[in-house]
C-alpha cells in the first residue's frame, strides 16, 4: 500500500480557508490490467487553479469519494509532471520510469501520486530518452508547465491567422509567461511582434530581456495609448500588416492594441489581468472589419485531442533542440514531513512574486 497525500477541498472558498491535506491509500500491489500508477515530480500553481478553488472558474473538478473520506472532496491542480511507478498487465503505451502529464484537466495534480488508466496520461520523453536521441532532456519545470502557457501562445499564433513575410502580431501583457512564449514562437515561426508592457523602474532591462527572447519591438502602455506613436509603428511594419492582437489585459490596453490592427484584423482575448472590460471603438468594427473573439486553451484542446498531441510534440521538439526557453518558476521542495496543503497555500500567497512550482 502507498499512502498518498492530496490537497483537496470540501467546499469552494478562499484557498487558505478551504484547502487541507487528505491522506489516502493506493493498493499498488493489485493494479487492474489497464491501470497506471504515477508519482508526482512537480506541479505549478496557475491563476486558474486558484480561481477553481474559489469556485469562479467555469471548468471545475467533481467532488468524489475516492480520497478515503466520509465526505466528497475535490482535487486541486491541473498541470503537473509525473513518473510512471507501476503499470497493469495490459498497458502497452507506457513503461516504468516514463514521464507523463495528465491528458485532461481536473484530475488533481497537487498530490503525491495518481492512480489512473493508460488513457489518462500523455507521454513526454524523460531526460534519458531525450539524451539517447542526442537531444537535450526537458527540465522538471519545462515538463510540469508544458500543457497550459506554451500551447496557449503557440495555438493563438498558428491556429487562426495566416501570416506572410513581414507581418506582425501585437500583444499586451508582453512580460507575462504566455507573452514570453508568444515572442519566442513568433521568432521561431518568422512572425514579427510588438509587445506592450507596463512601465517599470528597470524598463530598459525588461525590454532588453524580451528582445533577447525574440520580441521584435517592445513598447510601454503609454506608447500603446499614444496617437503620435502610431507613426513609429507604421515605419516599423513597412509593407507588413499587423494581423493579430493577443489580449490578456483588457481596458485601455486592449483598445490600444486593437487600434493598431490592419483591416480584417483579429483580436483574441485570453485573459483579463486589469479586471476591466474590453472596449472596442465602433469604427473598428464598421470601417476596418475588425473581429474580436475569445481563446480558451482548455476548451479548444478538449474538443481536439489530436491538436493537443501535435502541439505538445512541437513544443517538446523546441525544448529538446534548445530553441525555446521556459518561463522560470520558483521551485519549492516538498518532503513527506511537511503538510502538502500548507505548502500550496504559501505558494498561492507567493504567486504574486512569480510562478511557484512545487517539486516532490
Ligand atoms: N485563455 C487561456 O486559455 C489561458 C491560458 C493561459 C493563461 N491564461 C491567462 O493569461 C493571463 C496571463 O497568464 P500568465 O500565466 O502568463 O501570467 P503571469 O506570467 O503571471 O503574468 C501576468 C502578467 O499580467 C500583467 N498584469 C497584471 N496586472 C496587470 C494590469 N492591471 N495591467 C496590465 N498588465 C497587468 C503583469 O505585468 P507586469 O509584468 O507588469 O507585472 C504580467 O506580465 C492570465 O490572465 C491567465 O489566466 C489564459
Amino acid at each position: 500500500m502507498i499512502t498518498a497525500h492530496a490537497v483537496v477541498y470540501q467546499s469552494h472558498g478562499d484557498p487558505k480557508d478551504v484547502l487541507f491535506t487528505q491522506k489516502y491509500q493506493i493498493d499498488d500491489e493489485n493494479l487492474k490490467e489497464n491501470q497506471v500508477l504515477v508519482k508526482t515530480l512537480a506541479s505549478p500553481i496557475n491563476p486558474s487553479d486558484i480561481n477553481q478553488i474559489q469556485g469562479v472558474y467555469p471548468s471545475k473538478p467533481d467532488f468524489t469519494d475516492k480520497f478515503d473520506s466520509s465526505k466528497k472532496l475535490a482535487p486541486t491542480g491541473n498541470e503537473g509532471l509525473f513518473q510512471v511507478l507501476k503499470i497493469g498487465s495490459n498497458v502497452e503505451n507506457f513503461k516504468v520510469g516514463d514521464w507523463v502529464i495528465p491528458k485532461s484537466v481536473n484530475s488533481g495534480t497537487w498530490q503525491t501520486h495518481q492512480l489512473g488508466t493508460a488513457n489518462d496520461f500523455i507521454k513526454l520523453p524523460n531526460p534519458k530518452q531525450s539524451e539517447e536521441k542526442g537531444k537535450t532532456g526537458l527540465s522538471l519545470n519545462q515538463g510540469a508547465t508544458i500543457s497550459v502557457n506554451p500551447p496557449t501562445a503557440y495555438l493563438m499564433l498558428t491556429h487562426y491567422v495566416k501570416f506572410n513575410k513581414n507581418d506582425y502580431f501585437i500583444q499586451n501583457g508582453g512580460n507575462s509567461a504566455v507573452g514570453k512564449y508568444a515572442s519566442q514562437f513568433g521568432k521561431l515561426l518568422g512572425i514579427n511582434s510588438i509587445s506592450v508592457i507596463r512601465d517599470r523602474p528597470n524598463l530598459q532591462e525588461t525590454i532588453d530581456k524580451l528582445e533577447n527572447l525574440g520580441a521584435t519591438h517592445v513598447i510601454t502602455e503609454d506608447q500603446n495609448e499614444s496617437k503620435e506613436f502610431g507613426s513609429t509603428i507604421k515605419n516599423w511594419k513597412g509593407t507588413g500588416k499587423i494581423k493579430l492582437a493577443l489580449n490578456c489585459v483588457g481596458g485601455k490596453s486592449s483598445t490600444g492594441i486593437a487600434r493598431k490592427l490592419d483591416p480584417n484584423g483579429l483580436m483574441l482575448t485570453y485573459g483579463g489581468m486589469s479586471m476591466k472590460p474590453v472596449t472596442i471603438p465602433t469604427s473598428l468594427h464598421i470601417f476596418k472589419n475588425f473581429t474580436s473573439t475569445g481563446f480558451w486553451v482548455t476548451e479548444l484542446l478538449k474538443n481536439n485531442p489530436e491538436l493537443k498531441i501535435k502541439t505538445l510534440n512541437q513544443i517538446v521538439e523546441y525544448y529538446e533542440n534548445e530553441q525555446l526557453k521556459d518561463s522560470p518558476s520558483n521551485e519549492v521542495k516538498f518532503d513527506e514531513s511537511q503538510d502538502l496543503a500548507s505548502l500550496y497555500i504559501k505558494g498561492i500567497e507567493d504567486s504574486k512574486n512569480g510562478k511557484q512550482l512545487i517539486v516532490y
